[in-house]
Order: structure tokens, then sequence, then C-alpha cells
């Protein structure tokens, strides 16, 4: 199987290459720099080949897959900076990256008939109640202008494909970028007490295991929307904070120890305002994984565990 992948030097793309490579597959990675720019540690990614490709531009996009000619693409290069979308300023680029991107992609997979992965977001949703919300669940409200283009680029996916994969993921972390995690050990070395909100709702996702089901996945024919997250129960971003400070003190980090570091659970409204708005109800439910015959994520305290060994913290 030849796989494209975008985003190579972000956080998922650089575990599905890997992945690719250690199952044998012939995988080819592009991001927007002219060279790959991810983590260099002598993992595969660092060797595979490599195209530069901006997902703006058509004509490269066309280009670039009709040469390559995969049997899928697994597209996760987006804009993720949530908060900064909200500037007026960068609201046309967002919408270029995330939604005309994913519809520059998605035609050219139309047109030599190939299998398209596509990674979106809990935040096409709008977070009200307390259920979890299924993967073909069709109320969408996004409260935010990422969720909005991350929806748009849904709908060109699923408007112009068959043979797709929409599979929503929350809370994000892995080897090759910024995320809750990182900033958590950054912050908790400098302050003693942090304030992390308790009432927003989810679980998290560690590329390294996602991306073994992302390629489950493309060796099926078991199309459609899927939410997929570790396992382990819901959880709030204080709960999440908790539980890497309390796995990284046990590493032999006093400083991050209750004596060091008190972590201080509060509302969203008292924490105060974020540019952008986030769902208080980011439960997924990913039954639809099990019920199509998929390996479930491991537990998301193992996955921090095996996470933080990888940081050699
Ligand atoms: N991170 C999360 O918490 C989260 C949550 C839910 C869903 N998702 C989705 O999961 C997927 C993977 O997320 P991630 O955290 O791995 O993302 P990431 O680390 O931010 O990586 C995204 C990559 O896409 C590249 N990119 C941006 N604009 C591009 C363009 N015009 N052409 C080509 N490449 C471009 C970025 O390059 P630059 O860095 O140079 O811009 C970056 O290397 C995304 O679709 C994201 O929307 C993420």
């Amino acid at each position: 199987m030849k796989v494209f992948v975008t985003g190579v030097a972000g956080q998922l793309g650089h575990d599905v290459m890997n992945e690719l490579a250690e199952r044998g597959y012939e995988g080819i990675g592009s991001d927007i720099k002219e060279t790959f720019s991810g983590v260099f540690e002598g993992t595969a990614v660092e060797k595979m080949p490599y195209v530069q490709m901006d997902i703006t531009d058509a004509g490269s996009v066309r280009n670039v897959l009709a040469s390559v000619k995969p049997d899928a693409v697994v597209h996760c290069a987006a804009w993720t900076a949530v908060d900064l979308a909200e500037d007026e300023d960068k609201q046309d680029t967002v919408y270029a990256v995330n939604a005309a991107g994913t519809r520059n992609i998605a035609e050219v997979c139309r047109e030599i008939d190939c299998k398209m992965v596509y990674l979106s977001t809990d935040y096409v949703f709008d977070g009200t109640g307390t259920e979890p919300w299924k993967p073909d669940c069709k109320d969408y409200s996004p409260l935010n202008v990422y969720g909005k283009t991350k929806l748009e680029g849904e709908q060109a996916v699923s408007g112009l494909l068959e043979k797709y994969f929409i599979v929503r993921i929350a809370w994000v972390f892995g080897k090759n970028g910024r995320n809750f995690i990182r900033t958590m050990l950054d912050l908790g070395k400098k302050h003693d007490r942090l304030t992390v909100v308790n009432d927003q709702i989810g679980t998290p996702t560690y590329t390294f295991d996602l991306a073994r089901l992302l390629v489950d996945m493309i060796e099926t024919e078991k199309y459609g929307y899927y939410h997929a997250t570790n396992e382990g129960g819901y959880i709030s971003w204080y709960d999440f904070a908790v539980e890497v400070f309390r796995q990284a003190a046990e590493m032999g980090h006093p400083e991050y120890d209750a004596e060091h570091l008190e972590i201080v659970s509060v509302t969203t409204k008292e924490y105060g305002d974020s540019k952008a708005a986030r769902p208080f109800n980011s439960r997924l439910d990913k039954s639809k994984l099990q019920e199509n015959g998929f390996e479930l994520l491991p537990d998301w305290r193992d996955a921090v565990r095996r996470y933080l060994n990888v940081l050699k913290l």
C-alpha cells in the first residue's frame, strides 16, 4: 500500500509515517516547508520520501497527488492554533487551510480514486449537555472559527467522496509538537501554583496510539465517520493535569509533587476569557470503533506514562 501523509512536520503526521514504516508500507510525507522539519531522533520518518506541498495551492496538490498516485491519503495538515484563528486577519488563512485545503485534497482523491482519511475535532459540536456525541450525529454547531473551518473540511470530504474516513479526535498530544502536557510541564517548573479548568470534559488522544488505528482503518473498506481518543473514561483538563504531574513526580521529579506545586481546580468562567469559546462537553462516543472490529486505543493514563518516557523526562 502506498500512503501519502500531509502534516508530517506536526504531531500526528509524524507518527503516522513511522507506523507505516513499521508495518512495511510505502509512506510519502509532505508539509508546507521545503524539507522535513520535524524532530530528528533517528526514526523512520526522517529518511522517508518527503514532498513539499502547500495544501491551499490547488495546482500543487493536483500535481503532487496525481504523480504519486497513492492508495490512500492520511490528511493531518491543518491550522491548529485555536485562539489565533479568531483574529480577524487570520481567518481567511484558517479557512484556506482547513476548509479549502481539505477540499483540494478530496477533489484529487476522487479523480485518482484513492481512500482519504480526514482528521477532525470535537469542536464541530457546541458541547451542550453531558451525553457523549455519536460519530454520525449531525447536530453541528461549532463555537469557534477553527471548529467552523474543520466542519467545512468534513463536508467537503463527505460530499465529494465515498471512500473516506472522517475521524474526530480531541486533546491531542504527540512527540513532534506543542501540546497540553508539554505546556503543563513547562509551567509547573516555573510556578508553584497553577489553575486548570474542571468543567470542560473529554479524553486525550496520544498520536502514537492513534496512528496505529488510522493505518488499521486504511487496510479496510469500513468507511464513514468515527470518533477516536484514548480509553479510560471522560475527564476534565484539571484531572489530566493532576495525573501528568503525579506521574512526573513519581518518575523522580519532585518539582512536580504536591509539596512543590499546587494545582487549583477552577471553572472556565473563573479561569477567564480565552479568545476562542470551547465546548464544555467534548465526550466522544467511540463505540462505533468496536462495532466495526477496530481495536480501541489504550487507557490515557498508560499513554501519558509512555509519552513521559518518550520525552525522557
Ligand atoms: N492538536 C489537537 O489538539 C487536535 C484536536 C482535534 C483535532 N486535531 C486535528 O488533528 C490533525 C493533526 O493535528 P496535529 O496536532 O498533529 O497538528 P499540528 O501538529 O499542528 O500539525 C499540522 C501541520 O500542518 C502543517 N500545515 C499548516 N498549513 C499547511 C499548509 N497550507 N500546507 C501544508 N501543511 C500545512 C503545519 O505546518 P506549520 O506548523 O508550519 O503551520 C503542521 O506541520 C489536524 O487535522 C487537527 O485539526 C488536532
